[in-house]
């Protein structure tokens, strides 16, 4: 079985595939409220050129695939690309982050096509608060998770962007909302990324802070959970709720990192936090074969890079979260 190795050693074997730039919120800290410097239709790999790439990182390793924008829903039939990269042999992981606005309707039809596992973004159960970070409408999100859940969909993990004075005295409610419901919440630092990210790092919170207030209410325990991500586990006593910590501020994970990312548009990102990149629509669409798509990729994965820089350069420009997915 052949593996992809990157300079520093780390096996690349998670595949982040954005399948869309555009998005149904529009979170203050992730994307500018007027943006619409969008990806051109033309320009969007079309499902046959996305199961290539994706075929020919299974070829070379890789068993983890995650489907993200932007929101992941808002393209069409998603469930029959997923369908598509779940019968491709050797990935044995599929998941999916989604802000949940449209997963009522989606949520069977993506369990049926092989969708294993379900990340959602929520940042607050307040839907005032909801309505100030997101534009949006809680309850379409809160029904999204039931439906998630009735269609069988466990684990289920929320993904809480943590920040100071915007929705860090949420957390304890969030707790509550996750052990109810049979969720894992995971906290996460918020990263200077384009010009909103770095707006939102002047709310930046430590974990270590949020830490420190829950351990005020709950008694927190190691823990593990399954995942392919940076999140570190610890579990509240007495109940079955795991909490996760994304740290890649306070302690970034960048060492283990196991994971490249694949944009609309065909370019690869070697890392989240850099903008080293190769460009594969040009080589799909000029008729690339197999085997010099897989050297294409063996190739890009020598230019990553070993860590990001938020912290020594937070004013580096780095291209919008949306663009590529958390
Ligand atoms: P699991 O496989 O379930 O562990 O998923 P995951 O944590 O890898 O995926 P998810 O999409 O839920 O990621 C949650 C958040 O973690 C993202 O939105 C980012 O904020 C952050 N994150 C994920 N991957 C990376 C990464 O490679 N680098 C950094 N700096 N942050 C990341
Ligand atoms: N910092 C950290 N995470 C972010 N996300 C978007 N923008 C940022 C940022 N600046 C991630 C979060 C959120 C998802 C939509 O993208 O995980 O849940
Ligand atoms: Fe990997 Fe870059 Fe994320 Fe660090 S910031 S974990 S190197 S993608």
């Amino acid at each position: 079985m052949q593996q992809l190795t990157d300079p520093f050693g780390r096996r690349i074997e998670y595949v982040r595939l954005s399948v869309t730039d555009r998005c149904d919120l529009r979170c203050f800290y992730c994307m500018p409220k007027d943006f619409n410097n969008f990806e051109a239709p033309e320009h969007w790999l079309n499902f046959d050129e996305i199961e290539r790439v994706i075929g020919a990182f299974a070829r070379l390793g890789t068993r983890r695939v995650r489907i993200t924008g932007g929101e992941p829903l808002v393209r069409k039939n998603l469930p029959g690309l997923a369908a598509r990269l779940h019968a491709l042999p050797g990935i044995d992981d599929l998941s999916l982050s989604t802000n949940a606005v449209q997963l009522a309707r989606h949520a069977e039809a993506l369990k049926a096509s092989g969708v294993q596992r379900l990340n959602v973004s929520l940042d607050t159960p307040n839907p005032t608060r909801f309505r100030e970070i997101t534009g949006g409408k809680l309850k379409k999100v809160t029904d999204g998770l039931m439906a998630a859940k009735a269609a069988g969909f466990s684990p289920i993990k929320i993904n809480m962007v943590v920040m100071q004075g915007v929705n860090d005295d949420d957390v304890e409610a969030m707790v509550d909302f996750c052990i109810e419901h049979d969720f894992t919440l995971r906290f996460i630092e918020t990263m200077p990324m384009g010009d909103t990210g770095r707006d939102a790092n002047a709310h930046f919170i430590s974990l270590k802070n949020v830490r420190e207030r829950l351990e005020r209410r709950f008694k927190l325990v190691p823990g593990v959970m399954p995942g392919g991500g940076p999140a570190r586990y610890m579990r509240v006593a007495g109940t079955a709720l795991r909490l996760g910590f994304i740290t890649p501020l306070s302690q970034h994970f960048c060492e283990t990192c196991n994971r490249v990312r694949l944009s609309v548009d065909g370019t690869l990102y070697l890392c989240l936090g850099q903008e080293h990149s190769v460009e594969l629509r040009p080589l799909l669409r000029n008729g690339i074969d197999d085997d010099a798509l897989d050297n294409a990729i063996r190739q890009a994965i020598t230019l990553k890079p070993e860590r990001h820089e938020f912290n020594d350069k937070p004013g580096q420009i780095v291209r919008f979260m949306s663009m590529t997915g958390g």
